[in-house]
This record gives C-alpha cells, sequence and structure tokens, in this order.
C-alpha cells in the first residue's frame, strides 16, 4: 500500500472507503466514505511540511464566524480529515457555463472574499492561492453529504473540463465554499482581490473577450459588499491591476503556456487588464 493510503487510513481511525481521488499537485486528496457519511482526506506532502499547520489554523480561526469552509474533523501528522462540500467547482462553470452562470459565480466569489476579508480584518488575514478550484458553488447547507448525495463518478478524466463531475442548477439558493488555506498569510485584501481576477483572466479560455467583464463584475460586487467604501476596487486602479499581473505571474509557474502567461503580465503590469484586453470600464452589460 502507498504511504499516503496509509496515512488516509489513519486519519481516518473507523473502517473507511476510499472513494476517489481528487486531483492535487503538491497534496493527495480522497473522497472517504466513513459509515456511510463523505469527508475529504487531504495528506499533505512531506515536501511542504508548513502547509497542514498553516491550513488547520486558517480553518480554525474562521470556524464558528460564518464563513462556508469545510470543518477540521481530525487531524494527524500527516494530514486533516475535513468535512465534505458537496458542489461546482467555480472553475468548472468556467469551462462549461454561460456567460449569465460565470457572472453570478464571480459575484458570489467576490462575496464570499469580502465577507472573509470582513471577518478576519483584525487579524490582516489573506486567503491566498485564489485558483478557481478552490472555490465550490453549493446548495444551501452542502456540508457533509452523505452517500446519497448528488455527485456523480468522475469517469476517470477530464480534471480541466469539469473533472469532478458535478453538475450545477441545484435550483434553490446556491453558496460558495471557500477551500485549501495552505498559503494563506497577512496581507493588504487588494492582493486577494488581484487574486481573484487574475483567476477569472486564466480560468477556462485564458483572456478570453468576456474576461474584464467577468472581472469588473467581481470587483464591483466586493466593493458593494463594503459599502463602496473600500478604496482601490476600481478596476482602473494600478495597484489592483499590480496584483492581478503578480498572480498570472505565480500561475504561470505551474502552467505549459508560461510565456504567453508571463508576457501577459508585463502588459497589465504597462497598461490594466481592461486596456491590454481592449475593454472599456463600465461597457460590460452584465
Ligand atoms: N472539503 C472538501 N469538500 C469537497 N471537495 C474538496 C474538499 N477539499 C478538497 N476538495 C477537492 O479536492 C481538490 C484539491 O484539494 P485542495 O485542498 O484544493 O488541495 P490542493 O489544491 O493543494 O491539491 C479541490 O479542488 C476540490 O475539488
Ligand atoms: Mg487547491
Amino acid at each position: 500500500m502507498a504511504w499516503h493510503e496509509d496515512a488516509v487510513l489513519d486519519l481516518c481511525t473507523e473502517k473507511c472507503k476510499i472513494e476517489r481521488w481528487f486531483k492535487s499537485k503538491k497534496h493527495h486528496v480522497a473522497l472517504v466514505l466513513i459509515d456511510g457519511k463523505r469527508f475529504v482526506a487531504k495528506i499533505f506532502s512531506p515536501e511542504h511540511p508548513h502547509g497542514k499547520e498553516n491550513e488547520a489554523r486558517v480553518l480554525r480561526l474562521v470556524a464558528g464566524q460564518g464563513i462556508r469552509v469545510p470543518k477540521v474533523v481530525r487531524e494527524t501528522e500527516a494530514g486533516l480529515l475535513l468535512s465534505y462540500v458537496e458542489g461546482r467547482r467555480v472553475f468548472d462553470i468556467f469551462c462549461e457555463g454561460n456567460m449569465e452562470e460565470k457572472a453570478d459565480a464571480c459575484r458570489a466569489t467576490a462575496r464570499w472574499l469580502a465577507d472573509f476579508h470582513e471577518r478576519l480584518s483584525s487579524n490582516g488575514q489573506l486567503r491566498g492561492d485564489p485558483n478557481l478550484k478552490n472555490y465550490l458553488i453549493s446548495p444551501e447547507g452542502g456540508e457533509g453529504g452523505d452517500d446519497g448525495g448528488r455527485e456523480k463518478e468522475d469517469g476517470g478524466g477530464g480534471e480541466e473540463t469539469g473533472g469532478d463531475g458535478r453538475s450545477g442548477g441545484y435550483g434553490g439558493k446556491e453558496e460558495v465554499w471557500g477551500l485549501d488555506f495552505e498559503e494563506a498569510r497577512a496581507g493588504e485584501p487588494l492582493e486577494d482581490i488581484g487574486g481573484l481576477c487574475a483567476a477569472i483572466l486564466l480560468g477556462g479560455e485564458p483572456f478570453s473577450s468576456e474576461k474584464p467583464a467577468l472581472c469588473e463584475c467581481a470587483v464591483l460586487e466586493y466593493a458593494k459588499m463594503q459599502g463602496g467604501e473600500v478604496a482601490n476596487t476600481d478596476l482602473d486602479d494600478p495597484s489592483l491591476w499590480l496584483y492581478t499581473a503578480k498572480w498570472i505571474e505565480y500561475f504561470a509557474a505551474w502552467r505549459s503556456d508560461r510565456e504567453e502567461l508571463m508576457a501577459k503580465a508585463s502588459v497589465i503590469r504597462k497598461m490594466g487588464y481592461a486596456a491590454a484586453c481592449g475593454h472599456r470600464i463600465g461597457e460590460g452589460s452584465l
């Protein structure tokens, strides 16, 4: 048995069944069944020894504050057992959804981020890694699905186009949940907003023509949540797009289109992403 499977069994303690593995670049993340109930076992790579402590710290910090994140159910040296959140990744909506779904997902994610910043403002806490795979959209109360949940089988592939096999259209109220806090750290909230814009620009088809309008949608919703009083949430503001360029460079390190992304980030640094993509602020009809 591979070491990470052993680590999952150790983390679950009771009899558990590994249903499937999520794709993870650095770690081993499994969907497990314990007594017919779903949980997520996240086993951290020994090459990133501080990731687990940091993720557990942030999840515990926000627990009970009304921010939608998984609960830490159990912890071992190797990993965290988390409550399972049933949902569709915002990333998948960007790959498969129509413009209205994407705009709704951007607004909902921006509201989650504004909530996170507001509750943790005294700590100046950033969420870090803004990848759209780190946000799930769930029906209301989407935590802790049992075996009768709506999730379909993965079918063994297609990670880049809805690989988690989750379907949308739950009918009722949908909510965003945030995942993956291993890179959370102290910083300026604007960095996270720039990160969300970078993730929007890259999610699905990178830099497609509707992206600046989707960034605008997210930024305006964030500002609205803050009573419109937060400085620098104007899409035209250089400090916002400098952070966006920085996050694009961060994502570039992991991707095969690295050179193109680095070139794009450098244009954004000079002129902003709206101008870089030929978009006029306020032009979108979203
Ligand atoms: N609590 C959870 N509920 C449902 N799915 C989860 C949960 N935690 C992780 N996942 C899934 O596993 C994937 C990888 O987990 P994540 O914590 O983002 O680790 P990493 O990105 O470091 O591999 C996520 O994109 C998501 O699809
Ligand atoms: Mg992740």
